[in-house]
Order: structure tokens, then C-alpha cells, then sequence
């Protein structure tokens, strides 16, 4: 098993790189909401292991999270298929409130762009966006992040969260596929 991953994976990012990324990327979002209460709403599956990671951070650099999650689908394998769907919205009351919106990769953008339409829709006052990975060269419509980790090139990556089929999200550091 170990084997086989290793002949079908090749490391990108480190763990030391990864956390060292996140520290930051904490610092930088502290500046703008030290003190403050902040709805933080993960987009699951993929996330889930970077937002654990970043909300410990956003804790002692002294960031208050109401923390909540949805659900958006659009992948089938290694291919986007053009259409996100809500397969589980999230119960958090937004209205009037800055959301911060995290996900793993930002890839065409859409996915993130339907998120944070649907919480402006729910009366977001300002909504986010935190990404540990961005593909530029994907994009397939006009969408940035505001906290973007790092940017990589166009190649379909797992671990830390991101799947293969389901498989490797368990990985601590992040790989290409071969
Ligand atoms: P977008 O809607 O195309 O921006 O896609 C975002 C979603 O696609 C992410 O939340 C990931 O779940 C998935 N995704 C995009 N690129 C990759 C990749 O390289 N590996 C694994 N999942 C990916
Ligand atoms: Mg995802």
C-alpha cells in the first residue's frame, strides 16, 4: 500500500512548509480581526484539515470563530464538471456579519464563487476567502482569494485534505499526482 502510494505520489509541499504558510496567513488575518468575533465557514470535504490547522493559529494570534460548514459538489475523479451544487448548506445566522469563507484549493473559481453568492444572499456584510492552494492558470471565471497560501502550477494535487477518489486526504504534506 505504502509502496503504491509512493509510486503514484510525489511531494509538493512539506508539513514544516504547510504550517509555517498557515502561521502567517493567521498574522495576516489577525490584523484585520484581533479582538473581533468571526463566522468562519469551511467548505467540506476538502478543508477540512487546513481549517482545523488555521483555527488553532487564528486562536492564539486572538481571533473569536464561530465556526460552521457546508457542502458543494461539482468533481467527478480528477475532472471539474462545470455545474456546484449545495448538498449541505450551513446554519449559521450571517446577517450583518463579516464571513470568512475557507476552503483547501481555489481551482475554476466556481465553487467559490457560488459560496459566497449564496451568503451575500444570506446577508453576509462582507464575505472572505481563504485558500491554502491556488491554481491560477484554471481559473474559469473571474474569482480571487483575499488569503491565498500558495500559489501552484496546473497540476491535480492530494493530501492535507484533498482527495483523490476519495483517497489520501489523510496525507499530512500535499503531492502531485503521476
Ligand atoms: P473549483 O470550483 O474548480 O474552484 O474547485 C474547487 C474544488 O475542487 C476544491 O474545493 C477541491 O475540492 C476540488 N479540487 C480542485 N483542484 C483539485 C486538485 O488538484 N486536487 C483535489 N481536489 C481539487
Ligand atoms: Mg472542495
Amino acid at each position: 500500500m505504502l509502496k503504491a502510494m509512493k509510486k503514484t505520489t510525489t511531494l509538493l509541499l512539506d508539513e514544516t512548509t504547510i504550517q509555517a504558510r498557515i502561521a502567517v496567513m493567521s498574522a495576516d488575518l489577525a490584523r484585520e480581526y484581533r479582538g473581533h468575533e468571526l463566522a468562519v465557514i469551511g467548505i467540506l470535504t476538502g478543508c477540512f484539515m487546513f481549517l482545523a490547522d488555521l483555527i488553532r493559529c487564528m486562536h492564539h494570534d486572538g481571533i473569536l470563530v464561530r465556526l460552521d460548514f457546508m457542502i458543494l459538489g461539482s468533481y467527478k475523479s480528477t475532472e471539474s464538471t462545470g455545474r456546484v451544487n449545495l448538498v449541505k448548506d450551513s446554519t449559521l445566522d450571517v446577517r450583518g456579519q463579516p464571513v470568512l469563507l475557507v476552503d483547501d484549493i481555489l481551482d475554476t473559481g466556481r465553487t467559490l464563487q457560488t459560496a459566497s453568492a449564496l451568503l451575500r444572499d444570506k446577508g453576509a456584510s462582507r464575505v472572505t476567502t481563504c485558500v491554502l492552494l491556488d491554481k491560477p492558470a484554471r481559473r474559469a471565471v473571474p474569482f480571487e482569494a483575499e488569503y491565498a497560501g500558495f500559489a501552484i502550477e496546473n497540476r491535480f494535487v492530494v493530501g492535507y485534505g484533498l482527495d483523490y477518489n476519495g483517497l489520501y486526504r489523510e496525507l499530512p504534506y500535499i503531492a502531485t499526482m503521476d
